[in-house]
């Protein structure tokens, strides 16, 4: 760990002339103006330092090598980290940046600001199961405006990778399986993060990451090799992006992985020929942590200034952490291995960043209110809805929600009592301290006269001694027992990787040996991936997903258990039976053969809980699909309408689901593939319409594995729900 005391940022230069009159201080004049101004100016050491990022105080165990010792003013970039001092380190860089160098160019400040900042929202795999991209984007929102105010320009987020390998730890940062869903969450993010104006107080800039399909690392092995034909690549690792790109970020991260032989840091089709030839991306491309060097290590590069010279010359601008480009760009250049106007490029991204924010002149953050992220209330609240809105019921023999009659409760297990445990990774400065356990809220919530027996059981690794006895006297004291199982923060995230998505150590046994006592077992699950229950699930009476909610996790568990909330979170992912399943996802592609043939022998082929499953404390009955005609060509619309019902005696909050499928094409088509998606809260009794305004050139198409967009005539079916219809599409 390397904390930067601020006395070590060293000064370049100390007599600075006046460059206030100068055009590109001009704040009337059209940005591009500036950068070229700005960029006349420039000195070629100048420019290779606006192209090198370094950290100033990382605490991040994966950003390795972390250099603490030359924090030079004149750097383009910061990456800001460890629990104290952000916005003070900001400062003192600032102030040097631009009283003491030459041209007065402010850094730019980044930090992995993911989902949240003090206050911790779910975890982006859970708030995917919202279904609500307006509540994420409002959560973005809420953490940009704290995160500004510490002095942070930039989040390293959102996260859009497509992953369907739970054993990948990174799957947790992803908005799920569907490319569509990722996509609408990706914009909702870059929306709720940059706001209307980046200059505003309340916006930081934001990243799409990691580009491109890092979630499809070998045997979710993190950082490996990523096989992917050039159809899945655009069928399913690009649109995100490209969702992404055209809600306006304005930055990017190329990602870590090797992509069928081109490393993507290096991916000159993928981060120039894609990215700006046909996505006209004009903001800034950042690599991922060390990435040049790394080209080395992935065999792409001979040494270290080749690994400079591929990366830049792919189309990566800014280079984070390895200093490859600052130390090798001279001499690439004076050598002709890299061109002048390629710098000038990259330079002119990276300033153009900064102009976009307003930096040149509010180069300072100002100590406000939010100064000190001190958690409000209506930020905890907040992170209450949003921790209860992505939690989901898997599996409720009637056990759920507590019986108003229950009066001894066991709460069992190893995540019972740590609140940590709810934060998930890339929690920033979220505090275990500040986050209160399931114990501390069911506590806190259980109706007066209901007792509370809390007692681990096992450690989650299995390496702290066991205590199955004094859980199973606490099971067989109650009439009904809640069981926190799952995983510890660093269980899931970057590099934790996993070859089997069981519950590690004891965690199995115990929940036999409770459930023996034959008491009902409700099972809550905190964890960043789905966990394969094949071992317990036919022995609990009830399954909760609740991932990593966050800051007030604890709380909208209890409530959801209580049966003051009722639960509407949906699968983001299919949650397989047994990690062998892995890849299984609603998108797949048909067998050749039908019925048995070619499923396991040993177990079923279906998941365990497909796609967008959850419960609900009512029931939601669908009409039949109504179509309004039975063709539709390009440039017409077609709409499909259902109706749902809540036939229960609870108001709900039903999320609709669309999928398509074309039974015959000439690229087959996955089995279903999501194309929308509704909420709407309907009262108990109550119906409600839902619509999808079918277009057929966005929604009925497909690319080619060039990317062309294919829409050919035939037969569409249409499904939600257990309903499906049919229509034509005529060219
Ligand atoms: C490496 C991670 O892959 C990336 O997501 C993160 O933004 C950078 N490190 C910076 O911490």
């Amino acid at each position: 760990v390397n904390r930067i005391a601020v006395s070590a940022i060293s000064a370049d230069t100390v007599a600075v002339p006046s460059t206030s009159s100068l055009p590109y201080r001009q704040s009337a004049l059209p940005i591009e103006q500036r950068i070229a101004d700005l960029i006349g100016r420039m000195t070629p050491e100048e420019k290779f330092d606006q192209l090198h990022q370094c950290s100033a105080g990382d605490t991040n165990p994966n950003n390795l090598a972390s250099r603490a010792d030359e924090l030079r003013p004149t750097y383009g970039s910061f990456i800001l980290g460890g629990a104290h001092s952000i916005l003070e380190t900001r400062n003192a860089l600032q102030r040097r940046a631009v009283n003491e160098t030459r041209l007065g160019i402010p850094a730019l400040f980044g930090a992995d600001v993911i989902h949240g900042f003090r206050v911790i929202t779910p975890i982006p795999l859970a708030q995917a199961c919202c279904w609500d991209p307006a509540l994420v984007q409002r959560g973005c929102a809420m953490t940009a405006e704290v995160t500004r105010a510490q002095g942070i320009d930039w989040t390293f987020a959102p996260m859009v990778d497509h992953c369907v390998d739970a054993r990948w730890g990174r799957i947790a940062e992803t908005f799920g399986e569907s490319p569509h869903a990722a996509g609408v969450y990706a914009a909702a993010s870059v929306h709720g993060f940059q706001g209307e104006d980046l200059r505003r107080s309340g916006s930081i800039a934001a990243c799409l990451k990691h580009y491109v399909a890092y979630g499809a690392s070998e045997g979710g092995r993190d950082y490996s090799y990523t096989e992917v034909s050039p159809q899945t690549l655009w069928e399913m690792h690009l649109p995100s992006f490209e969702a992404g790109v055209k809600a306006g970020a304005r930055s990017l991260m190329s990602a870590f992985n090797d992509l069928s032989g081109v490393p993507t840091s290096a991916n000159h089709y993928t981060l120039t020929e894609i990215l700006r030839r046909r996505w006209n991306f004009s903001g800034l491309v950042v690599s991922d942590w060390n990435a040049a060097l790394q080209l080395i290590h992935q065999g792409f590069a001979a040494d270290e200034a080749e690994g400079a010279e591929k990366m830049i010359n792919a189309g990566v601008d800014l280079d984070m952490a390895d200093g490859l480009y600052r130390k090798h760009l001279a001499t690439l250049l004076a050598a002709g291995r890299v061109s002048l106007a390629r710098v000038d490029e990259a330079v002119g991204r990276v300033l153009r960043l900064k102009f976009e924010l307003g930096l040149f002149e509010h180069p300072l953050t100002e100590i406000s209110a939010l100064a000190g992220a001190v958690p409000t209330v209506p930020q905890l609240d907040f992170a209450e809805e949003f921790a209860a809105r992505s939690i989901v019921l898997l599996k409720n023999k009637g056990a759920l929600p507590l019986a108003a009659g229950v009066k001894r409760v066991a709460l069992i297990g190893p995540l019972a009592r740590n609140g940590g445990a709810l934060l998930g990774s890339w929690a920033q400065q979220g505090r275990a301290d500040e986050t209160p356990s399931i114990h501390d809220e069911l506590l806190a919530r259980l109706p007066v006269g209901v007792t509370l027996t809390t007692v681990a059981g096992c450690s989650v690794d299995g390496k702290s001694p066991d205590d199955f006895a004094s859980a199973l006297s606490a099971a067989n004291a109650a009439e009904l027992v809640i069981l926190c199982l799952g995983e510890e923060v660093g269980m899931s995230g970057e590099n934790a990787s996993r070859s089997t998505l069981r519950l590690a150590g004891r965690q199995e046994e115990l929940a036999l040996a409770v459930a023996a006592s034959g008491k009902p077992v409700v099972l809550v699950l905190i964890s960043g991936r789905p966990i394969e229950l094949q071992a317990v699930e036919g022995k609990m009476a009830a399954v909760v997903a609740a991932w990593q909610g966050g800051s007030r996790a604890g709380a909208a568990i209890t409530d959801i258990l209580l049966g003051r909330r009722n639960p509407s979170g949906r699968l983001s992912v299919t949650w397989p039976r047994a990690t062998g399943q892995i890849p299984i996802h609603h998108n797949m592609r048909a067998r050749a053969r039908l019925g048995q043939e070619g499923c396991y022998q040993d177990i079923p082929t279906t998941p365990l809980y497909e796609f967008g499953h959850g419960l609900s404390y009512t029931q939601f009955v669908y009409s039949p699909i109504r179509l309004d005609r039975s063709t539709v060509a390009p440039g017409g619309t077609l709409t499909a309408e259902v109706t749902v019902t809540n036939t229960g005696a609870r108001d709900g909050l039903e999320t609709v689901f669309w999928f398509i499928r074309d039974p015959a094409a000439s690229i087959t088509r996955p089995l279903r593939d999501l194309k929308h998606f509704e909420q709407g809260s309907i009262p108990a009794g109550a119906s409600h319409d839902f619509r999808f305004v079918i277009e057929p050139q966005r929604d009925l198409a497909f690319p080619d594995r060039e990317g062309r967009m294919i829409l050919e005539a035939g037969e569409i079916q249409l499904y939600t729900g257990s309903q499906m219809e049919r229509f034509n599409v005529t060219l």
